[in-house]
């Protein structure tokens, strides 16, 4: 009974452990077994959910025998160089892996073979502007880290490339310049429409007061069925005064909000860096 107790503390203790602390980076330092390569050369530049990068893996042929018999699945994760890591404690390497931020984004997850491995993967959208490298870890059947491989040296210094992030702003700054152009339209037609209606009254009210003097005296200086000496006359037209000047508002209007919203989005860029 006392056994049968121990055993069982003992076996909780085991799956807290286990739970709470992760194989730790510095025990795997023997277990160096994978070759693990990737497209992007020293230095290159990849833009966020348009370049893709292929990796490739394999166990190390100088390795002994049944090394990897414990081997079930590999992780193959994109991981932030020192550079992109100071005062950045968001993305700090901790030794226990289960905490470790430096290799924050999977790539992909594979079943375990020692040869023939390739992926190519579009650095996905959410990826932020950093330099990184890639790495992948052997797990057993328990999913915990058995051995590693990596794209760049144990300094992590050589062998380096950039990923340039997606920039938000540009699509914000599109869609309200759309917005403000239609509005500016729409309100064009609307000022269109009412100058038209003034133009309609004022002619009606000219009527009018021709009524009024028809009665006072008679003389023209055409012939009768008025075909004769006539001339025109081209009115000033308040329409296009009352057009330029909506004109000039709404375009200072947009201007004034794509700046409004540059500044808000300029805000909010540096506001998720902090974070
Ligand atoms: C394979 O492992 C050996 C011994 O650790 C090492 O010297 C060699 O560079 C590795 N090969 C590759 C291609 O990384
Ligand atoms: C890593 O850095 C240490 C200290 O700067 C140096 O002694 C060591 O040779 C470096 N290792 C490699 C593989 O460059």
């Amino acid at each position: 009974m006392a056994n049968q107790g121990f055993l069982l503390a003992s076996a909780l203790f085991c799956c807290l452990v286990a739970a709470c602390y992760g194989v730790t980076f510095s025990s795997l330092q023997g277990q160096k077994t994978l070759v693990v390569t990737a497209s992007p050369t020293n230095g290159q530049a990849l833009k966020a959910g348009k370049d893709s990068i292929t990796v490739t893996w394999s166990l190390n042929t100088t390795v002994a025998p049944g090394t990897d018999s414990a081997y079930k699945t590999v992780a193959v994760k994109l991981c932030y160089a020192p550079v992109s890591q100071k005062d950045r404690g968001w993305r700090k390497t901790v030794d226990d892996l289960k905490k470790d931020k430096t290799c924050s984004h999977d790539i992909v997850t594979r079943p375990y073979s020692p040869s023939g491995n390739t992926y190519k993967w579009t650095v996905a959208r959410d990826v932020p502007t950093a330099t990184y490298f890639v790495r992948a870890y052997a797990e057993n059947a328990e999913l915990v880290e058995v051995a590693f491989g990596q794209t760049t040296d144990s300094n992590k210094t050589t062998n380096l490339f950039q990923v340039q992030a997606i920039s938000g702003r540009h699509v914000s700054l599109d869609i309200s310049a759309i917005c403000f152009s239609a509005f500016s339209i729409l309100s064009l037609f609307g000022f269109f429409f009412m100058e038209k209606r003034k133009a309609k009254a004022s002619q009606q009210r000219a009527y009018a007061e021709n009524a009024e003097l028809v009665e006072v005296a008679f003389g023209q200086t055409t012939d009768s069925n008025k075909t004769t000496n006539l001339f025109q006359v081209q009115a000033i037209s308040g329409r296009h005064v009352s057009l330029d000047i909506s004109a000039i508002c709404f375009s200072a209007f947009s201007i004034l909000s794509l700046f409004g919203f540059f500044f808000m989005e300029k805000r909010k860029a540096k506001a998720s860096q902090q974070k």
